[in-house]
């Protein structure tokens, strides 16, 4: 606080008679204690805080040698006022012990203000945030210690400066000038990125001052940074579940009008809607998954995910975690919560793809979740309850699969509510030209041929057409698929003839149906292999599939890879 002349005042009395008085006098900047008379007392200095007051024990001596404007008669003194006269001090204010004693309750008042200051000072002190004060002509009364830590600037500096001079365009210069809050003021001091919040003191309805309580704000940037990058990471998880809602296909994009066709779509119309469990079967590439979604999509789970588990693609250790989740910490490598496909599906369905392939000692698991509607998670203690419909596929006969022993019998019961058995190309041949026709126009769509009268669709002629028909289509619509897009990448003529479907066909055959033909064990590897990712697809999650269909490891098949080129 400012140095200012104080007024000198001296006391006659002990210090137990006067603690009050002594101690109230500490805390009144304009004045100074500066003696104390007192015969009967064997001290010479009375310490009072840090002070150190001179007692006097003779009279004379403590009126001559101490030059002060008021004394306190805590103790009555006889003849003080002559003594004083003879001493020429007669301007000096004396002050009888009753009137101390009316000012009693006002020293206490004072001495209790006095203690709330300290204690406020000492909180301002504590605090980690800087705080700074100024009077309403923008003096700066007080600045904490946090103040210097956090702004590098030393108190020195600051205190009784005024802030328009030091800080013209900082915040509290600003509520100076407005009389209006200021939140949220960022600026940078040596690296640290500060934020100040000011506020308008007011005091009877008038303005007297204004206080600002700065903060690094490091923590709160590095606090906001982890929060923005957690956002995104929602932000792509909703992208992901979004694109795990929408099923990737429709009943319109199943081809077919045979009986045996229409039949399996009216049956899978009316399962649509049930929630009743659904097992698809079929041979492979018979459209199973295209079903599945088909399902999904025409019913009332509609909106709710579609979560694909492909069951034997998923190592039979893994698969446990993979579909009921698990705790952080319920095993070792367990460094997070993991939700399992079943939670993700909540709401929607599932659709156990191959679940002909499915673990047996799994298959007992999956078998209490569909009896119990409600799992744990691995390391978990509470059971959690599920609203899922549930869609299985295979191409696997399964009550083979049972009396070899390798699939449950109460599982397939439960799985086989609503059954629904694609028959294979062969024994609907009614649908091969549609479908030809619309794999045509699919792949010439892709390969950006679309039809226009400069570049019409691919003919196929009748005899091509009638070779497409009577062949036997072992890999069903997906081996279809295949020949027609390699078909069209190879002729570029515009017109399928026979010759083409017989060449490819022939390949085809050659390739994976024509068990007789003598092949080199490298040539059967080779083409095992090519088979696999024709099936799978080549991304890493189709070479992953693939490898597990071999038999071998993906490091291993990447090696085979190389070797084939
Ligand atoms: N009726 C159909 N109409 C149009 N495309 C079809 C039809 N049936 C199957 N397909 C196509 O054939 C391919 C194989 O279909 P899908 O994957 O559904 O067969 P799947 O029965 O699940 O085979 P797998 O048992 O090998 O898994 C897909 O690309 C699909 O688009
Ligand atoms: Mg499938």
């Amino acid at each position: 606080m400012e140095s200012q002349k104080k007024i000198k005042i001296a006391l006659t009395g002990s210090y137990e008679e006067s603690k009050d008085l002594i101690q109230t006098l500490r805390y009144i900047d304009q004045l100074e204690l500066c003696a104390v008379f007192n015969p009967q007392s064997s001290l010479s200095i009375l310490k009072v805080g840090t002070d150190d007051i001179p007692v006097f024990h003779d009279l004379e001596t403590f009126i001559q040698t101490n030059d002060f404007a008021v004394l306190a008669l805590e103790r009555e003194v006889p003849d003080i006022k002559a003594c004083l006269s003879r001493a020429g001090k007669d301007q000096v204010m004396v002050i009888p012990r009753e009137h101390l004693r009316i000012f009693q309750p006002f020293f206490k008042k004072l001495m209790e203000v006095a203690a709330l200051n300290k204690q406020s000072e000492a909180i301002m002190e504590a605090a980690q945030e800087g705080i700074q004060v100024v009077d309403a002509q923008g003096k700066i009364l007080y600045a904490n210690s946090s103040f210097t830590r956090i702004t590098k600037v030393p108190l020195k500096e600051r205190i009784n400066k005024n802030i328009f001079d030091v800080s013209p365009d900082g915040s509290l210069a600003e509520v100076l000038r407005t009389g209006r809050a200021v939140f949220g003021n960022t600026h940078v001091t040596e690296g640290t990125p500060i934020i100040a919040n000011a506020s308008p003191l007011i005091n009877d309805g008038k303005l007297t001052g204004a206080v600002t309580v700065f903060s690094d704000a490091s923590s709160v940037e590095k606090m906001a940074r982890i929060i923005q990058r957690s956002k995104e990471e929602v932000a792509s998880l909703k992208e992901a579940i979004h694109e795990m809602n929408q099923t990737k296909y429709s009943f319109q994009d199943l081809v077919g009008q045979s009986p045996a066709f229409i039949k399996c779509i009216q049956q899978a119309k009316l399962a649509a809607d049930l929630n009743s469990t659904v097992l698809i079967t079929g041979e492979s590439g018979t459209g199973k998954e295209l079903f599945a979604h088909g399902i999904h999509g025409f019913g009332n789970r509609c909106s709710g995910p579609f979560i694909k588990v492909n069951c034997p693609a998923i190592p039979a250790n893994l698969l446990e975690s993979e579909l009921f989740g698990y705790e952080k910490g319920s095993f070792t490598g367990a460094n997070k919560l993991k939700i399992g496909k079943f939670e993700l599906a909540n709401g929607g369905t599932i659709f156990l793809d191959e679940i002909g392939d499915m673990d047996f000692t799994l298959q007992a698991k999956l078998l209490r979740v569909l009896q119990e509607r409600e799992f744990e998670r691995i390391g978990g203690n509470h059971p959690i309850k599920i609203n899922v419909r549930i869609i299985a596929a295979t191409n696997r006969n399964l009550l083979e699969q049972i009396e070899k022993g390798l699939f449950r019998e109460d599982l397939f019961y439960r799985l086989n509510v609503i059954h629904i058995h694609i028959p294979p190309l062969k024994e609907r041949r009614e649908d091969i030209p549609l479908l030809i026709d619309h794999m045509l126009k699919k792949f010439s769509r892709q390969n950006n041929t679309r039809s226009t009268e400069k570049n019409p669709l691919p003919s196929i002629s009748k005899p091509a057409l009638q070779e497409l028909c009577n062949y036997e289509w072992p890999g069903n619509v997906r081996e279809m698929e295949n020949l027609m897009e390699k078909i069209l990448i190879f002729n570029n003529t515009g017109a399928i003839t026979k010759e083409d479907i017989t060449y490819f066909l022939t390949a085809e055959t050659r390739y994976c149906h024509n068990k007789t033909t003598c092949l080199t064990i490298k040539e059967m590897e080779k083409r095992l292999i090519y088979s696999a990712l024709d099936k799978h697809g080549t991304t890493l999650a189709g070479k992953k599939a693939a490898a597990q269909e071999l038999g071998i490891s993906l490091t291993c098949l990447y090696d085979k890879l190389k070797k084939y080129k």
